[in-house]
């Protein structure tokens, strides 16, 4: 069939496309009904069917592969491999449950996991949902005050975390980060797990704190059965930032999850089962969540979690990773391409990488010379893939597994996935552009297609207001980003239409970063934006308005308030948010009702022109602006 069929099918008669795309994963308890969209926007998928996260990913699979390799745990920081059997994992698995289950976790009960890229922390993510619970999974990048907000809203009992982290030979310890969250959040966790790796000293606070290796040494024996789950049973929040500074718990259901990843790792990644699959993202994220831990496993490959960095011991790890596990598949960030891009090309060719079949870059614009350089390079196809946290699978690609000559556009992520009816709107008037090439917001057509979020955990208000209620009468999904239709359906993205920036991949609200900012003393007033970088695609930059102007008259006055700044969103955010810059100006630029101009802001650091400033209530302002982003 071709592609346009399909797509066709999946729109046209969605619920016998998916009806036929949930034969892919075990059912414990058939559906009675594919899609239930009575109440706009929710969508319930496989309404009536009973199902399994970990059983799907685990259980399903001893069977036929009970030997090979389930997880691949390398660390270049600790110099480990470690190779664990679908068998094996069974077992890891049960134990990580019955500790979980003695710690009081039930169904339903939250369970955050805030862990470096290590075994134990996918085997405490399928141990969770094994067990009916749901995991809040907190990128090990952020700091104590993003991972309070995080417990307060996701309200665990549990918390699984690690000693330490590391990072490029550096020891990065998470216990006193954790300690120091749990001081400062007001809702009481009972347990905290702790996978003691030896890279840290790690206070444990008895009874609140135990030790992993410990617990599971008395649980070997463990047996802990899955509990089937309705389809619709929520399996995991994931913390994502938008507009305001509180972030978002994106609710993922149980069914539809496993249904859209095992359709889009047969048609989009084209994956097969006993295959490698190597996704060089972190668990922290949407790419890990989907394609570390749960597509490649539902597929029943090998998956590979990987600590370390692209460039170390050298920039032919990756590839030599490739060449010893005879990966298959391959996926990561353009950021990273662009990493490996300043490093010696020789290092891309010392590797047999017959294996590889196609490497998948998301997350962020992929440029076209990076694109040409690693298609060069590798000599593989390299395919763009566009989604977000919120939908959990590509909303754009090529189905390359339902038609191998779709064909690649340079600087476009493809055309619509089976599922999703994409639409382009006119900001303006809310119309749908229905012409090539004609700039709108990207939006999409309920109902999301199985796989997409459910709602905002614990907000069902939120989830309406902020994504279905930005198009005034129409209720459509807003994606918050700009795209164009070429002629043949090809999609290009052209930035987000919110405060949302993109830091190497790494998705963050400026709002969030403003908030750490403004708690320093020395600050009245800041604006964060997100400015185009040759490396890491954006980079955030801070304009502040200091309490006391006498503190940054000379320059070493501006350096040392500079790097307190960066200090205080290192601790409280983590730094992953931290701006490449904080610039002290008198005034920023606001409209005269008081709105700050931010995208005259983010126009002047790029060198851009600033567009129409009559609302401006200070023109100096941005003359200020442009001399302080110009030093
Ligand atoms: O702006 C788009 C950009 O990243 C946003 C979603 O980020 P996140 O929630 O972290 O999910 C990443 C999942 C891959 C989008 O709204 N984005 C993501 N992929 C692409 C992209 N921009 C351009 N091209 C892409 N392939």
């Amino acid at each position: 069939m071709s592609y346009r069929a399909l797509y066709e099918r999946s729109i046209q008669e969605r619920d016998t496309y998916w009806a036929e795309q949930a034969a892919r994963i075990d059912w414990h308890r058939p559906f009675d009904q594919v899609c239930d969209y009575h109440q706009p926007p929710f969508a319930k998928w496989f309404v009536g069917g009973q199902t399994n996260l970990c059983h799907n990913a685990v259980d399903r699979h001893l069977a036929a592969r009970p030997d090979q390799a389930a997880l691949i745990a390398v660390s270049t920081e600790t110099n480990t491999e470690e190779i664990i059997t679908f068998a094996q994992l069974h077992v890891e698995v049960q134990r990580m449950a019955a500790i979980l289950q003695n710690l009081g976790v039930k169904k339903g009960d939250r369970v955050l996991i805030y862990m470096p890229m290590i075994a134990q922390a996918v085997i405490a993510m399928l141990a969770t949902v094994r067990l009916g619970a749901i995991h809040s999974v907190v990128f090990g990048g952020f700091a104590s005050h993003a991972l309070a907000s995080r417990i307060d809203d996701a309200r665990p009992t549990v918390i699984v975390s690690a000693d330490a982290g590391s990072r490029g030979g550096k020891v990065i310890p998470y216990k006193p980060l954790l300690d120091e969250a749990l001081r400062v959040c007001s809702h009481p966790v009972e347990h905290v797990l702790l996978v003691d790796r030896g890279l840290a000293p790690a206070e444990m606070q008895s009874p609140r704190d135990v030790d992993y290796a410990s617990a599971r040494a008395a649980v070997l024996d463990a047996q802990v059965p899955c509990e089937w789950v309705d389809a619709t049973h929520p399996s995991y929040t994931l913390y994502t930032s938008g507009t305001t500074g509180k972030p978002k718990g994106v609710q993922r259901d149980t069914g539809g999850y496993a249904v859209a990843l095992a359709s889009s790792m047969d048609q989009i990644y084209c994956g097969k089962p006993g295959e490698t699959f190597f996704c060089a993202s972190d668990i922290g994220w949407v790419v890990g969540h989907s394609y570390i831990v749960y597509g490649p496993l539902i597929t029943g490959m090998s998956t590979i979690i990987y600590e370390g960095l692209p460039i170390r011991p050298d920039a032919a790890i990756w590839w030599s990773l490739v060449e010893k596990y005879k990966v298959n598949v391959m996926f990561s960030a353009p950021t990273a391409v662009r990493v490996l891009k300043k490093q010696d090309p020789d290092c891309l060719k010392r590797h047999d990488l017959s294996s590889l079949k196609s490497l998948f870059l998301a997350g962020e614009p992929l440029d076209e010379p990076t694109a040409a350089w690693i298609g060069e390079a590798i000599g593989k196809p390299i395919v763009d893939n566009y989604w977000q946290t919120e939908t959990g699978w590509p909303i754009l690609s090529l189905a390359r597994g339902v038609d191998p000559s779709l064909k690649t556009r340079l600087g476009s992520p493809g055309i619509a996935m089976p599922g999703y009816q994409v639409k382009l709107l006119d900001d303006q008037t809310g119309e749908e552009l229905t012409g090539a090439d004609q700039k709108g917001v990207l939006t999409i057509e309920g109902p999301l297609p199985p796989g997409c979020l459910q709602t905002v955990w614990g907000d069902d208000k939120r989830f309406v207001q902020t994504y279905w209620s930005t198009f005034h009468n129409k209720l459509v999904y807003n994606t918050f980003d700009w795209g164009i239709r070429d002629k043949d359906g090809y999609y290009f993205i052209l930035g987000r239409t919110d405060d949302v920036i993109n830091v190497a991949g790494h998705r963050l609200g400026t709002r969030e970063i403003e908030e750490a900012i403004s708690s320093h003393a020395g600050v009245a007033e800041v604006a964060v934006v997100g400015v185009a970088d040759q490396l890491k695609g954006q980079v955030a930059r801070a304009f502040v308005v200091a309490r006391d102007p006498a503190r940054v008259a000379d320059a070493a006055g501006c350096a040392a308030l500079e790097a307190e700044i960066m200090q205080t969103v290192d601790s409280q955010l983590g730094a992953v948010a931290r701006p490449a810059r904080v610039q002290f100006v008198g005034v920023l630029p606001k409209t005269r009702s008081g709105k700050l101009l931010r995208r005259a802001i983010q126009a002047v650091c790029e060198g851009r022109d600033t567009g129409d400033l009559s609302t401006i209530e200070d023109p100096t302002a941005l003359q200020q602006l442009q001399a302080a982003a110009t030093t």
